[in-house]
């Protein structure tokens, strides 16, 4: 098949600050996406899989001002230490955009321009206020007792001359549009708050400062900085071409699925599709939100300062291992989950170094006996397929370790170290369908897990055993 003739499919992560190092809710969402866009990859998809840094914000600047360190200099160095953790995660982008590129910024200048020539932009004055944690301005009903719930600070008061955007002239076209494609919002639990904030909430919006210093001038007012949302969404288009490879968009445009964490879901499921629709553009075909990594209950946030470094986990786990137990920490990717040591280490002992790890080596080990193994067809869709699509990633997971524990049961009844000794035929078939069983949970694992089912393949056909698993063990603190 030519490139031109497979279907495409394009998987964004939100862009991010980068005014503080990456935590782990941050390669969890970037972890879901590299899945996704291996996954496809094998099935024959040309695939684009597109991240990277927001870096116009008021929150970047005020990061490098503290620092004492110029701010495109500043911007540069964060935004090398995120490019440097997501490649130490094995992530597979196509793609790694900064909104202060040149192609960004004339891209942002294109949309601003088909947006204002539709008659959707207008001068306005704004009076209210704005959570520089959030960058977003906010009403007294987001508020919990004068302080955003998030950030846990009080926002500013702000008096302006803004240009606004007329988002609430999309109000019909969004909705009839979110009730006509159902698999737009996910999960669907999500749909009743877009909803709802849509039909009662959505107001026109201000999408340009007058006092912000980091931003893209608005084209047709230079003292006035581009609001950073609306500069940022653009994003998803400028990394695969727009306003400057044509052809590169069209190919890629829309987006498969954008996945977000729960808390930026308005911007992605009203804003972002009602700029588009000025725009004159395609909307994506899937928001994905997922939900956060908390500690004792709390969002674990850089502003909250309970962050835990992706670095870490690596450094103790392992690349495989940390994807995996990300992953397969909560019950259900769109569901908050509990961070704590205890659980990792108990997970990592339970599935990789007792599950994964002892059925590769028993296997192996075993098969020395057996004749040679015979490779089975590449890549089968399986059930976990239906699931990968859905974004049920940690359901996904427990089905593969399903397939680990039913082998290791085999294992344990037929007892082949016997079989070996007196039923020859029967320590064959055994053998036989063991193999088979643990090829198919390589494959299955091969989005997940890159390097181990590689080396599982490996070992499978070399009869030597390179997993690390079940040789580490982890002291329980
Ligand atoms: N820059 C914006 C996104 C612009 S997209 C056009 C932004 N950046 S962020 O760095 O604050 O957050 C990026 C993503 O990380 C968001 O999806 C957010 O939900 C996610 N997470 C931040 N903290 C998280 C957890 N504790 N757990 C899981 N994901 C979390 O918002």
């Amino acid at each position: 098949m030519k490139n031109n003739d497979k279907p495409k499919f394009y998987i964004t992560t939100p862009i991010y600050y980068v005014n503080a190092k990456p935590h782990i809710g941050h390669a969890y969402t970037t972890i879901a996406c590299d899945v996704l866009a291996r996954y496809n990859r094998l099935l024959g998809k040309d695939v684009f899989f597109l991240t990277g840094t927001d870096e116009n914000s008021q929150k970047n600047v005020q990061a490098a001002e503290k620092e004492g360190v110029e701010l495109q200099m500043y911007l540069n160095q964060m935004s090398a230490v995120w490019q440097e953790t997501f490649d130490s995660l094995g992530f597979t982008n196509n793609y790694f955009i900064r909104t202060t590129e040149e192609r960004h910024k004339k891209a942002v200048e294109k949309f601003f321009n088909a947006v204002y020539e539709r008659g959707d932009i207008y001068k306005g004055e704004y009076e209210g206020l704005y959570c520089e944690g959030c960058e977003a301005f906010v009403g007294r009903g987001d508020l919990v007792g004068g302080e955003c719930p998030i950030h846990k600070t009080k926002p500013k008061s702000i008096k302006e001359q803004n240009f606004f955007f007329s988002l609430s002239k999309y109000r019909e076209p969004l909705l009839s549009f979110i009730k006509e494609s159902k698999d737009f919002i996910q999960p669907k639990s999500r749909r009743n708050e877009i909803i709802s904030y849509i039909e009662k909430f959505m107001t026109d919006i201000s999408i340009s400062r007058e006092s912000a210093v980091a931003g893209i001038p608005v084209p047709v007012d230079q003292s006035q900085k581009i609001y950073v949302w609306f500069d940022a969404l653009i994003n998803y288009l400028s990394g695969i071409g727009y306003g400057w490879d044509d052809e590169m968009f069209k190919k890629y445009w829309p987006a498969d699925v954008h996945v977000v964490g729960k808390d930026i879901i308005k911007f992605h499921c009203a804003l972002w599709p009602a700029m588009l629709m000025s725009a004159g553009l395609a909307l994506p075909k899937r928001v994905f939100a997922h939900g956060f990594f908390t500690i004792n209950g709390e969002k674990m946030s850089k502003s909250l300062g309970n962050v835990v470094s992706p670095a870490e986990i690596v450094e103790k786990f392992g690349v495989d291992a940390a994807r995996y137990l990300l992953l397969a920490l909560g019950d259900n990717f769109g569901e908050d989950m509990d961070f704590t040591w205890a659980r990792m280490i108990e997970k990592y002992n339970a599935d990789l170094a007792n599950g994964l790890g002892n059925l590769v080596s028993r296997v192996v080990k075993l098969s020395e006996k057996s004749g040679k193994f015979v490779s089975q067809e590449f890549f089968q869709k399986d059930e976990i397929s239906g699931m990968v699509d859905r974004m049920e990633l940690s359901k996904a997971l427990k089905y593969i370790w399903g397939l680990v524990s039913e082998s290791n049961k085999i294992i344990d009844e037929s007892k082949p170290w016997e079989l070996v000794k007196n039923d020859k035929m029967k320590f064959e078939e055994v053998m036989n369908d063991l193999t088979a069983r643990l090829q198919k949970i390589a494959e299955n694992l091969m989005p997940f897990m890159p390097e181990t089912a590689e080396k599982i393949m490996v070992s499978l056909e070399t009869k030597k055993t390179d997993i690390l698993f079940g040789r580490i063990a982890v002291n329980l603190k």
